[in-house]
């Protein structure tokens, strides 16, 4: 039986992991559940944002569900973000953002471990300067890429290989010459490569054409937030953070929106379409299919839970 962990976290995650939950158990599968503690709270009760215990259940985990946490504004010393820490222990190299509305039906496949996020900066001038390195490697290209392949695959066929080569000629020409190898190894997909700048445009002007996109993780980032914002925003966009193994962990963009926490309000349908990539996941393809079309045709009724029941009840019916 698969066991799911669900990390509530802090603000309006408390309120639709709750919302998801529900939504899970109206479809009678043979799921196990276990709550763990993590975020800025479980950092001001217990020094840690992402105690030892939460950690110890999720290696134990199929997959983990998390809400969102707030981070301090300012250095707060021995806060780490419990979400990245959590990428980082188990390998989770991929952000998977699948977005879809009238006539588009897309899946970003965003590098969620190097790039311009490795963490390598400095200044010199006396500040005067500052320097941000982009690492890019043949191993996490390789692997994020072969991902996208076999997404491709469960989708339409059509791969776009997002990059700027054409001016990062040494890290994007890496990407570009390893993701064009590693595709010739999936001759049953139509590949294509774009610049970034190019698909930025052509995400707005057709949408439609795209299925599965593949790209570093600075472009990720810019390029999934605007398909968000075409596709219902952000109460509609689910992600997944993806590895080699289990668990995977699968999280609403949104934060812990803490303008409306505490009031029963939240759009609980990121949470919800989370839960459903998480069935895909898990090897439920049917129940996955199932809560995301019902997800997306049923409007937010203003009240977190009361939305989560009326896509429970659907679930029910059948
Ligand atoms: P946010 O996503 O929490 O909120 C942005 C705006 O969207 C707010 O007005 C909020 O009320 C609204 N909103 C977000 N989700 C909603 C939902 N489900 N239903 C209805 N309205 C919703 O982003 P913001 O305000 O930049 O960050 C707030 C906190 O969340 C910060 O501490 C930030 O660090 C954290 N955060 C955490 C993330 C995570 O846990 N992965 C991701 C993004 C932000
Ligand atoms: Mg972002």
């Amino acid at each position: 039986m698969p066991l799911i962990t669900l990390i509530p976290g802090d603000g309006i995650g408390q309120e639709v992991i709750p919302a998801a939950r529900l939504v899970l158990e109206a479809l009678g599968l043979d799921l196990e559940f276990a709550e763990a503690d993590a975020g800025f709270g479980a950092f001001e009760r217990t020094g840690e944002a992402l105690p030892e215990a939460t950690l110890a259940q999720c290696a134990r985990s199929d997959a983990v569900l998390f809400g969102a946490t707030s981070s301090p504004l300012g250095q707060v010393p021995g806060y780490r973000s419990p979400i990245l820490a959590l990428r980082r222990h188990f390998d989770l190299f991929a952000n998977l953002r699948p977005a879809q509305a009238d006539g588009i039906d897309l899946l970003i496949v965003r590098e969620n471990t190097e790039g311009l996020y490795s963490g390598r900066e400095r200044t010199e001038d006396g500040g005067q300067t500052a320097i941000t390195e982009r690492v890019i490697t043949a191993r996490a290209s390789e692997r994020i890429v072969r991902l996208a392949c076999q997404q491709a695959q469960g989708r339409r066929g059509l791969l776009t290989i997002v990059h700027k080569a054409n001016v990062l000629k040494a890290t994007c020409g890496l990407f570009r010459r390893v993701a064009l190898e590693v595709t010739r190894d999936f001759p049953d997909l139509t590949v294509e490569e774009m610049l970034v700048d190019t698909a930025a445009l052509r995400l707005v002007s057709d949408p439609g054409r795209f299925d599965v996109l593949v790209t570093t993780n600075l472009f990720g980032d810019i390029l999934s937030d605007l398909v968000a914002g075409l596709t219902g925003g952000l109460g509609l966009a689910p992600s997944a953070n993806i590895g080699a193994g289990r668990p995977a962990v699968f999280e609403p963009v949104h934060g812990s929106a803490p303008d409306i926490a505490g009031k029963g309000i939240a759009d609980p349908r990121a949470a919800i379409l989370s839960a459903g990539l998480m069935l895909g996941y898990l090897g439920y393809a049917e129940e996955a299919a199932r809560v995301s079309q019902l997800t997306r045709l049923t409007p937010h009724t203003g009240h977190t839970l009361r939305t989560a029941e009326i896509i429970a009840e659907a679930l029910r019916r059948g």
